[in-house]
């Protein structure tokens, strides 16, 4: 039996992030084929195809064709045990994206070849550089016109603001895509392209060694030329291989690709498990130490909510990021924000439309909770005398408010609690004018898709009808003043300007334009404003 250690070093928790449309389901999709998990690639997702991915759930994402919500995977692949932490590539779902960072170890950006670094990229490469992880890069779409590789990888350094280092050189694009040159063993990998398979089973390659005659056949005398040149150049660039860059988030190791063919995607998720770290050390808040992940005592903490998840189970499940120890089917832990021990009855892993019950799981290892409406996000769950607090999960601004009202003001208790749980699950954010109660909300959201979301679920899982006004606010600040020191009725402010409160009464205000914040500022000096605020 493997011992603790053992178990936890195998785990490799990480997220795949993207541009909607970049490619990062079939990317998922193509790491579960290599690593075992699904016989045959489109199963996870077809649009237009009767199935669905195993993340869809709801109504709302069959009908539009989008994943709304994030869910975990779990495979084993040669000796390791790998949790992707999937993400909704629909930019209106990133505040959930957001969140789901906050629990891997590594990101995995995926960047379509003919487009370069988008504006999506960046928002979730910012999440991922406040954490300062790993962040790699699958260059995906090669077997497309695709941009030169040499303009991608300045590409990213100029907008990203990252040092790259190419782990394998693509060899031409689109149909002349005939493989890969790995840096590291100094080997050319050809593939064998097998029209009939189309991505659907894995990709056969050929190796060589640069100068190999075999090679003129394999990928064609003029692009073996323009290989050798390339690589000549590659090898005299400045940037060596810094791992310890690479663990600290500040040098991106970069593969070329095509998900769609599976060119490149073994080498890619062989190479990725080398470099990828084992579960991190996460910060207790309160004492500032380091909580080991191999440690005796279990502790994690929650990053998601979501209710409703499966009309046949209606139900409300936390994910729980597990950071040391172990997790037992019905073991006590400590809920540190309730200062009172819970059982912990019931774990689930999600993989496809099934949930299996988790009897045990590991530091790195993600699990759904059932949540009878205890936890929130951010909470903290440990075991043993000494108890941990884990920072908790920043809130980011919302950019799109609207005013709710419900229909039937009989319904009030109702449209109160779906709008307290959809709140506390974080897909929405709800405030209210100062010193008003919850006849009318302000709802807050990253994206506006979710105001239709919102009301979608009122209807559905509350039988709730709202009304809904759209406000022409774009900007959200948290007022970080002592409200006793001052008073935001009175402040010298644009008329687009609104002061408002969250539900616990910290003050904020709201923005029509970044001018108007610069004005709020420069005419009340004393105001001290926050783009983030805190769950916890
Ligand atoms: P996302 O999750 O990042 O939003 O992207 P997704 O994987 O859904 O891919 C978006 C589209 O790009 C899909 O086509 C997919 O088949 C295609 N694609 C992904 N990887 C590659 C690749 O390596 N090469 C090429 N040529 N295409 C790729 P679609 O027509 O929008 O959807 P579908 O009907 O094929 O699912």
């Amino acid at each position: 039996m493997a011992s603790l250690r053992e178990e936890i070093e195998s785990r490799r928790t990480f997220a795949i992030i993207s541009h909607p449309d970049a490619g990062k389901t079939t990317l998922t999709e193509k790491l579960l084929l290599y690593g075992g998990a699904i016989q045959t690639a489109g199963s996870v997702k077809g649009k237009q195809s009767a199935k669905h991915a195993v993340s869809d759930w709801m109504d709302i994402e069959k009908q539009r064709g989008i994943s709304v919500t994030s869910s975990v995977l779990q495979f084993n692949y040669q000796g390791k045990c790998i949790n992707i932490l999937d993400t909704p590539g629909h930019q209106d779902f990133s505040e959930d994206t957001y969140r789901t960072l906050m629990a891997a170890d590594s990101a995995v950006m995926v960047i379509d070849a003919a487009k370069g670094v988008e504006a999506q990229t960046i928002k979730l490469f910012k999440v991922c550089t406040l954490r300062h992880i790993p962040i790699f890069t699958f260059i995906n779409k090669m077997d497309r016109e695709a941009r030169d590789p040499f303009e991608l990888m300045e590409n990213i350094e100029e907008i990203l603001g990252i040092k790259t280092y190419p782990m394998n050189w693509p060899i031409s694009c689109g149909k002349d895509f005939k493989g890969v040159y790995d840096r590291n063993a100094k080997r050319v990998l050809a593939f064998e392209s097998d029209g009939r398979a189309n991505g659907v089973k894995m990709v056969e390659e050929v190796e060589a060694e640069l100068g190999d005659a075999r090679l003129d056949d394999l990928i064609g005398a003029a692009n073996h030329e323009k290989l050798a040149e390339d690589i000549e150049l590659l090898d005299g660039a400045a940037e060596e291989f810094d791992l310890d860059a690479v663990q600290h988030g500040e040098l991106s190791p970069v593969f070329f690709g095509s998900a769609l063919t599976n060119f490149g995607v073994e080498p890619f998720l062989k190479e990725f498990l080398r470099l990828t770290p084992t579960p991190l050390p996460r910060k207790d808040a309160q004492s500032g130490e380091l909580v080991e992940p191999c440690s005796e005592q279990f502790s994690g903490f929650i990053f998601k909510i979501q209710a409703n998840m499966n009309k046949n189970h209606r139900d409300r499940i936390a994910f729980l990021r597990i950071c040391s120890g172990k997790f037992e089917r019905g073991m006590e832990a400590f809920h540190v924000q309730e200062g009172k021990n819970i059982k912990l009855a019931t774990g689930t892993s999600l993989m496809a439309d099934d949930r299996a019950i988790v009897s045990e799981a590991y530091a790195g290892d993600i699990i759904g909770l059932f949540d009878p409406g205890i936890f929130s996000i951010g909470d903290t769950l440990c075991t043993g005398k000494k108890h941990v607090q884990f920072a908790g999960i920043p809130t980011f601004a919302p950019e799109h408010f609207a005013r709710v009202t419900q229909v039937d003001t009989m319904k009030r208790k109702q449209f109160v609690k779906g709008m307290e749980q959809i709140a506390q699950e974080g897909a929405i954010q709800i405030f209210r004018d100062l010193g008003s109660g919850m006849e009318e909300v302000i709802v807050g959201v990253v994206g506006v898709l979710q105001l239709e979301v919102l009301e979608y679920r009122l209807k559905n899982e509350y039988n709730v009808d709202i009304r809904m006004q759209t406000l022409p606010y774009e900007h959200l600040r948290w007022v970080l003043n002592d409200p006793e020191e001052l008073d935001i009725k009175h402040l010298d402010v644009t008329s687009d300007t609104r002061a408002i409160e969250d539900m616990k009464g910290n003050p904020l205000l709201l923005f029509g334009s970044p001018w108007s914040i610069n004005w709020a500022e420069q005419h009340n000096e004393a105001l001290k404003l926050s783009e983030f605020g805190n769950l916890t």
